[in-house]
């Protein structure tokens, strides 16, 4: 998720350029860069802070530009792979935030024509085709079209041509793209928040739709070059409200922003007609990864829990024995492991510490090391032999929840990679693969229900305790339940595999201590069924999350929340979403500062 803005007009355009780049830094910073036609490119590694230091006091002017700042999915945060990306002679500059998923085929063809690539990147790609097309008589705005009809991907771009400083084009496919409309000027950006300070009038682009403006207008068209007529709309929000996508807060917006996160983690990733999963990051140790005969997965927090449903993939279709390990705990034991071992660390932002020095430990005994990690370039990204990026995009919100459904969906592609060179058959990996797929439309379905899960986490917010349950893959979405609630709204809430509960965790139960049972239909639903009556009977209150269409529930739960069916070995991907969402408005209704949280960080990069 990177963040693009262009501003055409008569102001001081590097001005305008770097205070909007600062108001999209929630976007991503792993690098920065500005294009002015009459001044040239500025870029550096690190966020807009660095930017401007490196951007001279006088002689840096002009009255147009494009600036971005970086969120790196291909290509490591440097400097040079910083945007704007240009094309030979430095003529045609684009700002991308997307993937080209062709940029390969592209870029081969492009060099074999006598193109010469600077960046890693698969933005520069565009640049280069753009050239290609003007070369043959095209005029930038056709050979712009020509180059877009092109690509295959998501893209919400800018592009400007020196030769005509004036006029920016901008294209979206599947990336945000909003226009603003002012008094001889006009803007380009990925979310109005850059925008709001000079106009509140806005155009947004829908997918496959390109716009062209200049200072005095603007014309909408569509791939194939026919025009749109789209009125401009009234914003009234403010500009934080603006980088929160009118939501209250990060993390709702992240959790909204779910079944984006699981496209885009399994873009280019699955072959569904064959139940196979391409997993780029992990060819380079295909070889390695043929002998080994045992996964340690290391992880903190949330991540750990994810690897626990990890484990139970892996095992039970990749038939490779997997342990979880947290990584406080695993680099000070001295744990056996050798070259036929992996070690596989998962982290969003890939820079905790314990995670980090577990892996480091791995190494150490000679394992393969492996990430799943959502930062590009991180430490962890850095120091492991091989891995899978999230493409999750930036997470702000300290509660990590968007991470969360991702690094689940790595698992799963990575349990189809691992599984199908093994024993796995093709009938599971196909069916994997279609579940995965239809999973962005069920966690809308989800979502649409977000009043339901509201006016339920108002009916129980008294509750002092919570108690979170689940069994088999569910289980770990039962301490994923309550570490959200208690971080965010500082109760007491315990996971428990729900068959342990008799073990201790049930003699807590009453009436004021509820409890969140995950009891979808699956292998062990009597079994969940079992443990909701044993509450019953102490008088404790029950919310199930529960299947769609389920009805015996409804005679033993108090309260329930439908999620759609899907296959056992993918529930915990939608169970957790109520529970992420009951746990926001849990901490909302106490009136709690839900994106930072009291005494935690982001990334805990200490002991
Ligand atoms: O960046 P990481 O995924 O390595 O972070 C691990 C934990 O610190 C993190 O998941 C933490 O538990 C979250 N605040 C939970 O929401």
């Amino acid at each position: 998720m990177c963040g693009i803005f262009a501003y055409t007009g008569k102001k001081d355009a590097a001005k305008v350029l770097l205070n909007g780049l600062v108001s999209l830094e929630y976007r991503g910073y792993d690098s920065a860069g500005i294009y002015l036609p009459e001044s040239g490119s500025i870029k550096s590694a690190g966020a807009v802070d660095r930017l401007k230091k490196k951007i001279p006091k006088t002689g840096f002017t002009g009255k147009s530009g494009v600036a971005h700042l970086r969120w790196a999915t291909h290509g490591e945060p440097t400097e040079l792979n910083a945007h704007p990306h240009a094309d030979c002679d430095g003529d045609i500059w684009v700002v991308h935030n997307g993937i080209i998923e062709n940029f390969r085929e592209l870029k081969e063809k492009l060099i074999k024509a006598g193109h010469t690539f600077k960046s890693d990147t698969d933005t520069e790609v565009l640049a280069h085709l753009i050239e290609e097309h003007m070369k043959n008589e095209k005029t930038f705005e056709e050979a712009t079209l020509a180059a877009l009809n092109e690509i295959r991907g998501t893209y919400g771009a800018a592009i400007q041509y020196r030769q005509d400083p004036e006029r920016i084009i901008a294209a979206r496919m599947g990336s945000p793209v909003v226009l603003g409309v002012g008094k001889g000027e006009r803007f380009i950006a990925s979310d109005p928040s850059p925008i709001v300070p000079h106009t509140k009038q806005v155009v947004f682009l829908e997918d496959g739709e390109v716009a062209v403006i200049t200072p005095d207008s603007h014309t909408i068209y569509k791939l194939d070059s026919t025009q749109v007529k789209r009125p401009t709309l009234e914003i009234d929000w403010s500009a934080e409200e603006a980088q929160k996508g009118g939501y209250e807060h990060f993390m709702l917006k992240e959790i909204m922003e779910g079944p984006e996160v699981i496209r885009n983690t399994l873009r280019g990733r699955l072959i569904p007609e064959k139940g196979l999963a391409k997993l780029g990051g992990l060819e380079s140790v295909a070889d390695e990864l043929k002998k080994i005969d045992r996964i340690i997965i290391v992880a903190c927090g949330t991540a750990s829990y994810a690897a626990l449903v990890g484990e139970h993939m892996l095992e039970e279709y990749a038939e490779i024995p997997v342990e979880v390990e947290l990584g406080s705990e695993f680099r000070y034991r001295k744990p056996v492991v050798n070259e036929r071992t992996a070690v596989l660390g998962i982290s969003q932002s890939g820079e905790t510490l314990d995670t980090l020095e577990a892996i480091r430990e791995g190494k150490r005994r000679g394992a393969l090391t492996l990430g799943i990690v959502n930062t590009v370039g991180s430490t962890i990204a850095r120091e492991t032999d091989a891995g899978v990026y999230n493409h999750a995009g930036p997470e702000v919100s300290v509660a990590s929840t968007k991470a969360f459904l991702s690094q689940l969906t790595a698992l799963a592609l990575l349990t189809i990679f691992l599984g199908r060179t093994r024993k796995m058959s093709a009938k599971a990996g196909k069916e994997i693969a279609r579940e995965l797929l239809a999973l962005p439309e069920k966690i809308e379905r989800i979502l649409e229900n977000r009043a339901a899960i509201e006016r339920l986490a108002k009916k129980y917010v008294k509750a002092q305790d919570f108690l979170f349950i689940g069994r088999k893959y569910n289980y770990p979405i039962a301490f994923e339940g309550a570490i959200k609630l208690k971080e965010v709204s500082y109760i007491h809430a315990e996971g428990c595999g729900a068959g342990e509960m008799k073990h201790g965790p049930i003699a807590m139960i009453d009436e004021n201590f509820p409890t969140m049972a995950i009891a979808t239909k699956d292998s062990v639903y009597e079994k969940m069924l079992s443990n909701i009556q044993e509450i019953k009977a102490r008088k404790g209150k029950v919310i199930a999350v529960a299947t769609e269409g389920d009805t015996e529930i409804g005679k033993i739960a108090d309260d329930i929340l439908y999620v759609p069916k899907t296959i056992e070995v993918l529930s915990p991907i939608l169970n957790v979403i109520p529970l992420q969402l009951f746990a926001y408005y849990f901490a909302k209704e106490k009136g709690l500062n839900v994106d930072r949280p009291r005494n935690l960080a982001k990334s805990v990069t200490v002991e």
